[in-house]
């Protein structure tokens, strides 16, 4: 299959809502990153979308409408709160969890009873729901385990020969996955951090809990208990207070002849030699947009990627530190 790249125009739309429309995939932008879509309502689409990124069959995607799409079609018995989150957040990076009406294929949610659903900011995304006006199921647009695409030419890495189209909107400007929050309950409970942090939930709500998988416990959403994110080159972290050993290992790496890039806030950058150094940045926001870009530039470039865990903890950091150490996990 040949694979087209083409920036979003009223000509690309049309032919992306024709693809769609037929039960195939494109790929297109959104504010976090690059997302696989297929129509939600197909479970030869749905089921197109697992086998196009190998992704495991019991992993349930994300369906994402427009801002002015009827949610009550998709879902049902919405919390009271829930209102004052779609307020404060949406169109934006924040995937709320609800109770299912069943209307779109049972595929989607991996036969449970809830519908992850999403309604992006991004302009381009936002132009290509509104004109095909139905719910699209999308997972990030790479292939299975590795790192997410935030720029056209990510996804066409990955997926080029296996989609015939991908809408190209340039460099994703948040960086990472939306915050993935369960809103069946009477308390909100972040279940992936993004750049929705729990204390921006809790600043509006009032409460909100993050979900921690214990051991021998089913995970709650699936994604979780997947390797993920990964570079193909091999990798090592260090916390924030072991830079000494950070230097060391890095200083070991490149005697033994091999090629070694430090993965680190700005702060401590310049402890490397800088044609070394891919710099995270210097804010949590900065750090988000900068560290899939990264990681893909490192797996490229680099025998072994050394990272360094910044200092700050909360907040967005809490998503940048969950997908640095699924990045780096053995
Ligand atoms: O920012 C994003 O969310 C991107 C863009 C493309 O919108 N999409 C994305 O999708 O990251 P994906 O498939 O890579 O991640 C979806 C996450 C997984 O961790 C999955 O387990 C969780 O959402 N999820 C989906 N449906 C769920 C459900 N019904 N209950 C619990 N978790 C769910
Ligand atoms: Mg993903």
């Amino acid at each position: 299959m040949q694979t087209l790249l083409k920036k979003i125009t009223p000509q690309s739309l049309k032919e992306a809502k024709e693809i769609l429309l037929s039960g195939g995939a494109v790929a297109f932008p959104t504010e976090t990153v690059y997302g696989l879509g297929a129509d939600a309502r197909s479970d030869d689409a749905v089921e197109q979308i697992f086998r196009i990124k190998g992704r495991p069959s019991d992993n349930p995607l994300i369906v994402h409408v427009h801002s002015d799409y009827d949610l009550s079609v998709l879902v049902k018995n919405v919390k009271p709160y829930v209102q004052a989150l779609r307020e404060a957040f949406l169109p934006g990076p924040l995937t709320l969890v609800y109770e299912s009406r069943g209307t779109v294929s049972p595929k989607v949610s991996c036969g449970l009873e809830t519908l992850a659903v999403r309604v992006p900011s991004h302009a381009g995304a936002q132009e290509l729901l509104r004109y095909v006006d139905m719910p699209i199921a999308a997972p990030s647009a790479n292939i299975s385990k590795h790192v997410s695409p935030v720029t056209a030419e990510h996804v066409y890495a990955d997926l080029a020969g296996k989609v015939p189209l991908i809408l190209d909107g340039g460099q994703c400007s948040g960086g990472i996955e939306s915050t993935v929050c369960d809103v069946t309950g009477d308390i909100p409970v972040v279940l992936r951090s993004g750049l929705i942090s729990q204390e921006m939930i809790e600043s509006v709500v009032g409460c909100c809990e993050t979900y921690t998988l214990r051991a021998g416990e089913a995970a709650r959403s699936p994604g979780m208990k997947y390797k993920h994110y990964s570079p193909r080159c091999r990798t090592k972290l260090f916390p924030s207070e072991a830079l000494a050993d950070a230097e060391n290992c890095f200083r070991e790496i490149v005697e033994s002849g091999e090629t070694c890039y430090i993965l680190c806030e700005n702060a401590v950058c310049e402890r490397f030699p800088s044609d070394r150094v891919l710099d995270l940045g210097k804010n949590e926001f900065e750090m988000a947009a900068n560290l899939y870009d990264l990681l893909r530039r490192g797996e490229r470039e680099a025998d072994v990627i050394v990272a360094i865990e910044p200092a700050k903890k909360d907040g967005v950091m809490a998503g940048v530190l969950n997908r640095l150490r699924k990045a780096c996990a053995e």
